[in-house]
């Protein structure tokens, strides 16, 4: 059995790293939808049926423990695979997404007010003001939706990362913390540093990875079900040149696959 990640694209193999590279002896299966990438900029109706056809796949191919790292389709989809979803199709398969572990590490510092810098629909949904007010009612929350961004990174031009990071920066000048709450953002999160000196940049690529493990020591019913065979296998719902390249930067030795499902 093994752990799935999944994204609408390939901005998820940036934790996938992290957790690969954390606890290695694991399984894991990574399925990125990126023929309907960006989930961002679709209707709450899309994302849903999207995600749940990723989950129906993934569980098929063995996945016992699935982490959704995209935050749009965390924010829009999880709860329903949680409480409707799994209990009727698959009761043995736990789904976690990556707002709460994310909100958990933001209010840990002195934070009176947080920014959020995410997708059009990761805003729309408030999911991160709900779940930050829920672990401190007093914070300030402010969320912004930056939609050029992942089409900058997903084509690679970091020379307009960097732009839109600085454009959307003073936003958040008066923020004690900044949560990039899109799993393409690590990749900008050192512009949001230069430009933010002050604040406090929380990156999901620097906590997943720990969040994981703690899980995984907290459910050893989980986590004695994970087979130790190490393997890795990246797949895509459309593969193209563009995805090949991408992800031969984070994982030059594994291949990134078409899908036959899903
Ligand atoms: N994976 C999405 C997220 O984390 C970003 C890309 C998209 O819009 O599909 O919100």
């Amino acid at each position: 059995m093994k752990i799935g990640v999944f994204d609408s694209g390939l901005g998820g193999l940036v934790i996938t790293k992290a957790f690969i590279e954390n606890m290695p002896e694991y399984d894991y299966l990574y399925y990125g939808d990126s023929r309907h990438l960006p989930y961002g900029e679709k209707t709450s109706g899309r994302i849903l049926s999207y995600t749940l056809n990723a989950m129906r796949y993934m569980i098929s191919r063995d996945c016992r423990l699935i982490i959704i790292a995209c935050n749009t389709a965390t924010s829009i989809a999880l709860r329903y695979i949680q409480q409707r979803f799994l209990p009727a199709e698959a009761p043995d398969v736990k789904v976690l997404g990556v707002v709460i572990p994310t909100v958990e590490v933001a209010v840990s510092g002195q934070a009176a007010k947080i920014g959020v810098v995410a997708t059009s629909a990761t805003v729309r949904s408030h999911i991160y003001r709900t779940e930050l007010h829920k672990l401190n009612p007093s914070l300030d929350v402010l969320e912004v939706a930056a939609p050029e961004l992942v089409p900058a990174i997903e084509s690679n031009n970091f020379a307009r990362v960097e732009e839109i990071a600085r454009a959307y920066a003073p936003h958040f000048s008066n923020c004690d913390s900044l949560i990039l709450g899109c799993t393409h953002y690590p990749l900008a999160k050192n512009y949001f540093r230069a430009a933010l000196p002050e604040v406090r940049v929380v990156s999901q690529d620097e906590l997943m990875a720990g969040k994981l493990a703690d899980y995984l020591c907290r459910h050893p019913e989980i986590e004695t079900e994970l087979t130790r065979g190490g393997s890795r296998r990246f797949e895509v719902s459309s593969l193209s040149r563009y995805a090949q390249k991408v992800a031969a930067r984070l994982f030059p030795e594994i291949p990134v696959q078409k899908s036959a499902g899903a």
